[in-house]
C-alpha cells in the first residue's frame, strides 16, 4: 500500500514538473530500435521532423507482420506529431534510413523523448493559412480526391491521405462527408495499405441493383493497389459507407504496363453494364463488366491525342448535354503530370462520343483542351450518383511542383471547391463548362466592402477590367481581362509567401472563349478561384499572404460586390 502511495506521488510529481515518462525502447544496433507498445491508452504520438529521412516502422503482433509505416521520426526537432492507434500486444520494429542516422547516435534521437501515450490526440487547427470553407485533412498529408460518391442527402469524399506525416507516403484513403459540399466532418481512414501495396486513387459507384452480390445499394470501391506493380483492387460496404470490407479475390486486373492506376467506373445506362476507364501509360484503357469483378478490356484511347508530356493519370468519363442544343457528346478527362500550360499538374479533356466501347474523340490530335488554366487544379473527378444528374466535380487544389513543400505542417493541401460541369459551344467546337456548384449560392453571406478571408466577389465587367486584392503588406493578386483579346490573367508574383519553390510565382492565363460578363472570385485563406459567370472559363490559385487580402482595387469597365461566405469554420 505504501509503494503504490508512494508511485502515485511520484507520478504528481513528474506531472506537475511536466516531464512525461519515456516511452521504452530499447536499441539493438546503430539503426534499429523496438518498442513494446504499452497498453491502456488510446495513441502513441508519434514525433516527425520532415527534414529527415523516413524511419521504417514494422508493426508486429502475435509474432506475424500487421502493417508497415514509413515516418520522418525526429533526429533533432519536433514539426509536429501524428498518432498512432495502439493495437492490443503489438510491438514496433523501427529500422533508421538515412546517412545522419548511422552515426551512432540513436540513443539520443529526439524522438525517444518527446513520443508519448495518450487518450487523446489534438487536431485544432494551428495553420492560419488553413482555408475556411476548401474542404482539408484534419491533419497530414492529402493528395487526389478518391471515392466520391452521393447517397441519401450525403456527399462522401475520400482522399489520397497519409495518416504519419504532412508528405506523401503510405497512401490510404481518408473519407470525410458533407450535406453541403462546404463544411465537412472527418471520417473514420476508409482503406489502410495492405499486402497488395499502398492504396492509390480509384472510385466509388452505388451498386443499386447488386449486380457484385455485395448487396442492394452496396458501396464498390474500385482503386490501385501499388505494390511492386501497379493492380486493380475492389472493396465494398454494407452500411452506406462507413467500413469497408476488402475482396478476398484482389486484384482483379493486372497488367505489365508499370504507370496502371486510378479506375473510374460508371453505371453505362445504354450499354446495360458498368465502364471502367483507367490510365494505362500514356493512353486510357476502357473496360466493361456485368458484376464490378470481372473485367473485360475493350479498347485504349489516347496514344496520338492532346499532351503527352507528362504521365496520363486519374481519368473520367461522362456524357452530357451541350447546353442549347439537344446533343449530347461525352467528355474524357485526363490529368496529366508534369506538362501543364504553365508547368506541373494540370486537368486536360478530350471531346466525342463513347458508345461503351471505343470513345471516339472529335477533337484535332494536335489540339489540348485545358480544363482549368491556373497552377493548382489536379486529379479532377466527378461525384457517384449525383443527384437531379448532375456532374459534380472537385479538384486538389495543389501541384506537384510544389505540393510537398507549401508552408503548412500540421496538414498539405486543400481541395477546390465543389463545380458543376457542362459543355458549350464556341466558334463551332465543344468546350467543357465549369461553374461553382450551386450550393456555393447557398453559401453567400452578408454584402461587405472590403475583402475578407473567407469572400466570393462577384464582378459585372462590360469591357477591359483589372481588379486587385492587396493587404497592408502591398502583398497583391492581380487579375487582368482583357475584353479583345478575350483572355484573363492571374498574377501571383507578388501574393505573399512565393519562396518555398522557383515553379510557384508566376502569372496564368486563359482564353475566355468569348466576351465575360460576370466574373466569379473565390478567395479563401490560401486560394482565389476564378470563374467565368457563364462556366466558360476557370483559373484556380494558391495564395500564402502573410495577412489576409484587405482590400480590393477595381479598373475599368467593372464593378464589384463582395459577399463573405458562410462557413461552420
Ligand atoms: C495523381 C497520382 C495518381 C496516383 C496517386 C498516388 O496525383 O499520382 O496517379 O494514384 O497520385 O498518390
Amino acid at each position: 500500500m505504501k509503494i503504490i502511495k508512494t508511485m502515485v506521488c511520484l507520478g504528481a510529481f513528474m506531472l506537475a514538473l511536466g516531464t512525461q515518462a519515456q516511452v521504452a525502447k530499447k536499441i539493438l544496433g546503430e539503426r534499429h530500435a523496438m518498442i513494446k507498445l504499452e497498453q491502456g491508452k488510446k495513441y502513441l504520438l508519434l514525433p516527425v521532423e520532415e527534414k529527415e529521412e523516413h524511419a521504417h516502422i514494422r508493426v508486429v503482433r502475435n509474432n506475424q507482420l500487421v502493417k508497415t509505416i514509413n515516418c520522418r521520426l525526429a533526429v533533432n526537432n519536433v514539426d509536429y506529431f501524428v498518432p498512432y492507434e495502439i493495437g492490443e500486444g503489438e510491438l514496433f520494429d523501427i529500422t533508421f534510413n538515412g546517412n545522419m542516422r548511422s552515426t551512432g547516435a540513436i540513443n539520443d534521437f529526439t524522438c525517444w523523448k518527446r513520443m508519448t501515450y495518450s487518450d487523446t490526440f489534438d487536431t485544432k487547427n494551428v495553420e492560419k493559412h488553413r482555408p475556411l470553407y476548401h474542404h482539408t485533412p484534419q491533419y497530414g498529408w492529402m493528395n487526389d480526391p478518391n471515392g466520391m460518391f452521393y447517397k441519401d442527402g450525403v456527399w462522401h469524399l475520400c482522399y489520397q491521405f497519409n495518416p504519419y506525416g504532412s508528405q506523401w507516403e503510405n497512401l490510404s484513403w481518408g473519407h470525410s462527408t458533407s450535406t453541403d459540399l462546404i463544411n465537412w466532418k472527418t471520417e473514420p481512414t476508409a482503406l489502410e495499405p495492405d499486402a497488395l501495396g499502398m492504396m492509390f486513387s480509384g472510385c466509388c459507384v452505388v451498386d443499386k441493383n447488386n449486380t457484385a452480390g455485395f448487396g442492394k445499394d452496396a458501396i464498390v470501391a474500385l482503386y490501385t493497389t501499388a505494390g511492386a506493380r501497379q493492380t486493380q483492387s475492389l472493396a465494398y460496404s454494407t452500411d452506406g459507407g462507413k467500413t469497408f470490407t476488402k475482396y478476398a479475390d484482389n486484384p482483379i486486373i493486372t497488367s505489365n504496363v508499370p504507370d496502371f492506376r486510378d479506375p473510374h467506373v460508371f453505371w453505362n445506362a445504354e450499354a446495360g453494364f458498368w465502364n471502367m476507364i483507367l490510365a494505362a501509360g500514356q493512353q486510357m484503357s476502357i473496360y466493361s463488366s456485368k458484376d464490378l469483378k470481372e473485367w473485360k478490356h475493350e479498347s485504349d484511347f489516347g496514344a496520338e491525342y492532346g499532351n503527352h508530356v507528362g504521365v496520363w493519370e486519374c481519368p473520367d468519363l461522362m456524357k452530357m448535354n451541350v447546353k442549347g442544343t439537344n446533343k449530347d457528346k461525352w467528355t474524357l478527362i485526363c490529368n496529366i503530370n508534369p506538362g501543364g500550360p504553365f508547368g506541373g499538374s494540370a486537368t486536360q479533356y478530350f471531346i466525342g462520343q463513347f458508345d461503351g466501347h471505343k470513345f471516339t474523340c472529335e477533337d484535332e490530335p494536335s489540339e489540348t483542351k485545358w480544363m482549368d488554366y491556373g497552377k493548382d487544379h489536379y486529379a479532377t473527378i466527378t461525384f457517384d450518383n449525383a443527384p437531379e444528374g448532375r456532374h459534380v466535380g472537385i479538384a486538389w487544389m495543389s501541384n506537384w511542383q510544389y505540393a510537398n513543400q507549401v508552408p503548412t505542417k500540421q496538414y498539405r493541401s486543400a481541395n477546390s471547391i465543389v463545380r458543376d460541369f457542362g459543355l458549350f459551344e464556341y466558334k463551332g467546337e465543344t468546350y467543357c463548362s465549369i461553374t461553382p456548384a450551386k450550393e456555393m449560392l447557398a453559401a453567400r453571406g452578408a454584402r461587405v466592402s472590403q475583402p475578407t478571408e473567407a469572400c466570393e466577389i462577384v464582378v459585372t465587367v462590360k469591357g477591359d477590367a483589372q481588379i486587385t486584392l492587396r493587404n497592408a503588406k502591398g502583398e497583391r493578386v492581380v487579375m487582368t481581362y482583357d475584353d479583345e483579346e478575350e483572355t484573363f490573367d492571374m498574377d501571383r508574383r507578388r501574393s505573399g509567401n512565393i519562396s518555398f519553390s522557383d515553379a510557384f510565382p508566376v502569372a496564368t492565363s486563359s482564353p475566355t472563349y468569348g466576351k465575360v460578363r460576370q466574373l466569379r472570385i473565390f478567395v479563401d485563406r490560401c486560394s482565389v478561384e476564378a470563374f467565368d459567370g457563364d462556366g466558360k472559363m476557370c483559373m484556380t490559385n494558391l495564395v500564402f499572404p502573410s495577412t489576409p487580402y484587405d482590400k480590393i482595387i477595381v479598373k475599368g469597365k467593372a464593378k464589384a460586390a463582395i459577399y463573405k461566405i458562410k462557413t461552420q469554420n
